[in-house]
């Protein structure tokens, strides 16, 4: 009944862990991807004013004329892009299948970093593409020498990630521009996910928008607003790119839900700097808590960290962590590792030092 594509993929670690924690009554759940604050109300009323207005209709395939010129306003402010194409996306998760059937070839390779968002290795296995991964261990940053010997004649695309999903890791700008550099003797398409580009802690996020001519760049609303249930997102790069990305759009997603469209236009005018304030003071105290009792980089971004589990069993640790009710994922989830853990600081400062304090007792037991 089902295509071989089905047979590439499997369904995801991170589901198995919802459903162990779907029996335990009150976990410390460390596996939450998403913000704790909600959706901003001025977002809030514009979404529920558009849908009163009876904008609950298809939108161009696009996106609205008024959130695409928002955000084309947006990247010029921000790095001078001059009319680019815009596609307003249901999420970046739309955005990425919509890139990777757009650009990347049955037994193209794409690169990936190690540790990895899981729907990169697994989106480009069900289009045909080959993942190769660039393993980044044990400090997480992607430079170019770490790539180089990784391309080949059949390297189609290379993924960016900064902030990173596992690892928190944030890249430098030099880190980037030399890594653009060494796509451009390949003459390699860049994708930039950088989803997580508002939770920068330790300085301005630096990015990978418009610093080369095949960088292709996503963008999220999910994160920044708390809407990750609202589905938005865009993409920006090569014209031939996003012109071919619409096409498909048109013929899968259609567009991004109307009402959200109006909501995220009017989340952009929003700062959210004190609720990033907040997880940068979270950020500390979790690591400050974990740092004698786990080998762990300080992450500089999003709201992950990704330690080394004690004797680098991670599956035993987290199946240890879970029967303790407290809720984290495997490595071996977000990597071709098995040996960390991923850990959410995305509760409060009770759940994460209650949390902590099972961690540290658990690998002092394993050690
Ligand atoms: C790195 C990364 N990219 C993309 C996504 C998907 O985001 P969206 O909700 O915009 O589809 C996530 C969500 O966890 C992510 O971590």
């Amino acid at each position: 009944m089902l295509a071989d594509r089905m047979k590439l993929i499997d369904a995801s670690g991170i589901r198995k862990v919802f459903d162990l924690a779907a029996r335990i009554k009150n976990p410390i759940n460390l596996s939450i991807g998403q913000p704790d604050f909600d959706v901003p109300d001025v977002a809030k009323d514009a979404a529920i004013r558009a849908i009163r207005d009876g904008h609950n209709k298809y939108t161009q395939t696009q996106g609205t004329g008024e959130l695409c010129r928002r955000v084309a306003d947006d990247l010029k402010a921000r790095f001078g892009l001059v009319d680019p194409p815009v596609l307003v996306t249901s999420g970046v998760s739309g955005g990425l299948l919509l890139a990777l059937m757009a650009t990347v070839n049955p037994g193209d390779e794409v690169l990936i970093a190690d540790p990895y968002f899981v729907m990169y290795k697994h989106l480009t296995r069900v289009i045909g593409g080959k993942p190769v991964f660039i393993d980044t261990y044990p400090d997480f940053h992607l430079t170019a020498d770490r790539i180089r010997p990784h391309i080949t004649e059949r390297t189609r695309l290379l993924m960016l990630n900064s902030p990173c999903n596992p690892s928190g890791a944030v890249m430098t700008q030099q880190e980037i521009d030399d890594i653009l550099a060494l796509a451009a003797q390949h003459d390699l398409l860049v994708l930039s996910d950088e989803i997580y580009d508002a939770f920068c802690y330790d300085g301005p996020h630096a990015s990978a928008c418009g610093r080369y001519d095949k960088v292709l760049l996503l963008k999220g609303f999910s994160k920044t607003y708390g809407m990750t249930g609202w589905r938005l997102g865009y993409a920006t790069g090569p014209a031939q790119v996003i012109q071919a990305m619409t096409m498909l759009q048109q013929y899968t997603f259609v567009c991004a839900p109307s009402m959200v469209q109006a909501g995220g236009l009017a989340a952009m005018d929003l700062g959210m700097e004190e609720e990033v304030a907040g997880f940068a003071e979270r950020r500390d105290l979790m690591y400050d808590a974990l740092k004698d009792d786990f080998e762990i980089v300080r992450p500089s971004g999003a709201f992950y960290m990704f330690p080394k589990a004690p004797g680098g069993r991670a599956e035993e640790f987290v199946a240890e962590a879970i029967k303790n009710e407290v809720l984290i994922i495997p490595g071996n989830v977000f990597s071709e590792r098995a040996t960390h853990f991923r850990l959410c600081y995305t509760v409060d400062r009770d759940q994460l030092l209650r949390g902590a304090e099972i961690l540290c007792r658990l690998a002092r037991q394993m050690r």
